[in-house]
């Protein structure tokens, strides 16, 4: 409840710092001057109202999340404490926005080697999050799950999403199968209540549901019970992720980039991309938040990565986004970063206080290129690092920027994740594209549907079989 002291919440306070940003620090010919910002300023501003006259209404739902009538959190924390007491493992079946964002804050609110403790320490179920169809992935769950004290959680936004309902078939015809009528107990499925498969499922089976409200799309739910479902069966608490997402959220809500941080990011990440800065790179220095990386590559790809504007000119918009662990990939991608094209901008995760201190005992005495590493903390070390990573790419006239969190907690990580979708909104708004649709994935679902035959799917199919065969002579 450190949420209710104002005071504990300021010191909480995520801060954005986009020092290397600018000329100052990465040079004139790479970094923005004051004066280019300042001649954005009502580009920026506009950007704002237009997302707070949408605000709420169409797909934009995602915002009210965090305010939202939390009627249906008595019933889904009963849900959750019945399968922390009575279940061994809870599996969410699902893929890309049902997926993505309940694997993040378990990695990140979790003990990095949950599955691995002693239920004791545990304190609730085994947690396996299935985005893929990959058939041996789904034998390796079934190698070690027992399906009778297993909780499974579907989540599907659209509740008609193949490979979610693959997943569903056959995790519903084994627990059938071993369980009878018993079988539905074992299934709690999280979707739209208006519209898809799952939910008339759902209702014939008689599976406790929770609903996705319909302003809400998949990349941006994780605040719905897609996310909170999953983090309060976890233990986590999930007032307080809410909270933290209120809290960005009033810092956010100025029309001004200067007192706006997820506004000036977007207005940086908008100008870097007119400058050519065709990649995000993501590099938190902390392994809790690496799927906080890929949550975010879903988020900024779907959301930005589009062919067409709002009246239909071609735009090609987006920014490639790739995810990087600091230091892990110091040591394989820091070398391309610092010296490989002029097209990324680095941004940097950065934790004050991890929640363990390690410290490196005294040793090889001889040995002074090891020895000087003595005396210190695994945390030292890891904070130097990631500052002499920003510095060698400052020095490098290399975009970067760090949002550094106090420590992470759920407060910080539900500010981390609203600021994100924050950015993303206004970078939407700032490159006219609708920012929460995918129209790019349709086709290859459609293709999909033809090549497994799927009624209604017959002209595709022909289309299909009509397009120009491999030739065996590229093939080596
Ligand atoms: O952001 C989106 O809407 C999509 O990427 C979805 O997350 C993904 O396709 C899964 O969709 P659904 O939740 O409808 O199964």
């Amino acid at each position: 409840m450190n949420y209710k002291n104002k005071e504990w919440c300021d010191s909480m306070k995520l801060r954005f710092d986009y020092n290397n940003m600018m000329d100052k620090f990465v040079g004139a010919k790479e970094g923005f001057s004051d004066k280019e910002i300042e001649e954005n300023y009502a580009f920026a501003e506009n950007a704002f109202n237009k997302f707070a006259r949408k605000r709420g209404s169409g797909m934009t739902g995602w915002a009210d999340l965090p305010y939202v009538e939390r009627h249906y959190f008595h019933d889904l924390l009963n849900v959750a404490k019945n399968i922390r007491e009575n279940y061994e493992y809870f599996v969410v079946l699902g893929i890309g926005g049902s997926a993505l964002g309940p694997t993040a804050v378990f990695q990140a609110l979790c003990h990095l080697r949950y599955n691995d403790l002693p239920k004791e320490k545990r304190g609730g179920p085994k947690f396996y999050v299935e985005d893929n169809v990959d058939p041996e992935r789904m034998e390796a769950l079934l190698d070690v799950i027992d399906v009778e004290k297993t909780v499974f959680n579907v989540i599907t936004k659209s509740g008609s999403t193949s490979e979610t309902m693959t997943q569903y078939l056959i995790i519903n015809d084994i627990l059938t199968k071993k369980l009878g009528d018993k079988a539905s107990e074992h299934i709690i499925t999280t979707t739209s209540q208006s519209k898809g498969n799952l939910i008339k499922i759902a209702l014939k089976e008689n599976y406790k549901t929770f609903y996705i409200p319909d302003g809400v799309g998949g990349r941006f739910s994780e605040l719905s019970p897609v996310g909170l479902l999953p983090a309060a069966v976890l233990g986590i608490d999930i007032l307080e992720l809410l909270e933290g997402a209120k809290y960005v959220d009033l810092q956010c809500n100025y029309e001004s980039p200067y007192k706006n941080p997820a506004l000036m990011s977007a207005l940086l990440s908008y100008l870097s991309v007119k400058k050519g800065k065709n990649i995000s790179v993501m590099m938190p220095y902390a392994d809790g938040l690496k799927y906080v990386a890929d949550w975010y590559a879903q988020l900024w790809a779907e959301s930005i990565g589009k062919e067409v504007d709002l009246n239909g000119n071609k735009v090609f918009a987006g920014q490639t986004p790739v995810k990087s662990l600091g230091v892990t990939d110091q040591h394989s991608q820091v070398q391309l970063y610092t010296e490989g094209p002029f097209d990324k901008v680095v941004t940097f995760l950065a934790v004050d206080n991890y929640r363990k201190t390690v410290k490196i005992p005294d040793g090889c005495e001889d040995i002074p290129d090891v020895n000087f590493l003595c005396g210190h903390t695994m945390n030292e070390l890891i904070q130097a690092e990631r500052v002499a990573t920003e510095y060698a790419l400052t020095v490098k006239e290399r975009l970067n920027r760090t949002i550094y969190l106090p420590e992470l907690n759920a407060f910080t990580l539900g500010q981390l994740l609203f600021f994100f979708e924050l950015e993303t909104a206004y970078m939407g708004e700032m490159l006219g594209v609708d920012t929460y649709n995918q129209p790019g994935v349709e086709n290859g679902k459609n293709a999909t549907y033809a090549l497994l035959g799927r009624k209604g799917y017959e002209e595709k199919k022909k289309e299909l079989e009509n397009a120009p065969k491999k030739l065996d002579k590229y093939v080596m």
